[in-house]
């Protein structure tokens, strides 16, 4: 008979969940910013403006600004708390992959994911590509904060700026991630829809449903 084990504890769901339109709504004053005024285009990235006029994006800078200097410091703070109690509480155990053996177990991962590999590699409650996918997020999560606080004061955090190689370096590092999360974002959902309800369930109430011979 299946029976309920809990898998993802309290804290880490409410910060998972907090996380999310957090991370949308800096998303969001980010692009208000990205398309206020062309002095503010990066490169050859150029999205039609027919797009942005539809989504009533255009000519919002102050807006953008207020929401992502707003919502920059509750993403600080819930990033940081995060980060902190999987320390503490000992899960960044099971979230951080410990060796190089990690990248080929991923690879396996992968492989099984596309069908093309029969048996499921060796997991504990994440596999390795999770791991590295999740570690990935998080290292993401600081390089946006270190590269926003860069060009948010850049004469007096020049020093930061200077890290990523100046204030254009920051900028593009900056915009870089956060097409990375997109792009995180569409395969995390993918896998959660492939790995089911039992799984989405469990980090909504923190258990799951297991076989007992498991
Ligand atoms: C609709 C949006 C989202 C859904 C439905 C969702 C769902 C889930 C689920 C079900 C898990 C548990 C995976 C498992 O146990 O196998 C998970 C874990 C995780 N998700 Fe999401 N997620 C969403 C958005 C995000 C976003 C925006 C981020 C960050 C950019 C994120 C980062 C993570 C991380 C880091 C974990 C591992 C948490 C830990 O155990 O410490 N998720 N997510």
């Amino acid at each position: 008979m299946p029976k309920l084990k809990l898998k993802h504890l309290l804290a880490i769901r409410w910060f998972h969940w907090i996380n999310f339109p957090l991370l949308a709504l800096m998303i969001w004053s980010g692009f208000l910013i990205y398309w206020a005024y062309p002095v503010y285009s990066i490169g050859p990235v150029r999205f039609p403006q027919g797009l942005f006029r539809a989504l009533h994006m255009n000519q919002r800078l102050a807006d953008g600004m207020a929401m992502h200097f707003f919502f920059m410091w509750l993403f600080v703070i819930n990033g940081v708390l995060y980060i902190v109690y999987t320390i503490v509480s000992g899960e960044w155990r099971l979230l951080v992959p410990t060796s190089f053996g990690a990248l080929r177990d991923a690879w396996q991962v992968v492989l099984h994911d596309l069908h093309i590999r029969r048996e499921r590699p060796p997991q504990q409650k994440y596999n390795a590509a999770q791991q590295i996918s999740y570690t990935a997020i998080l290292v993401m999560g600081i390089g946006s904060v270190l590269t926003g606080l860069a060009i948010y004061k850049p004469a007096q955090l020049n020093w930061l700026a200077a890290w990523f190689g100046g204030y254009p370096g920051a900028r593009l590092i900056h915009f870089a991630l956060t097409i990375g999360y997109c792009v995180f974002f569409v395969v995390h959902v993918i896998q959660v829809i492939v790995a089911g309800w039992n799984n989405f369930r469990s980090m909504i109430i923190g258990y799951e449903l297991v076989d007992e011979h498991e």
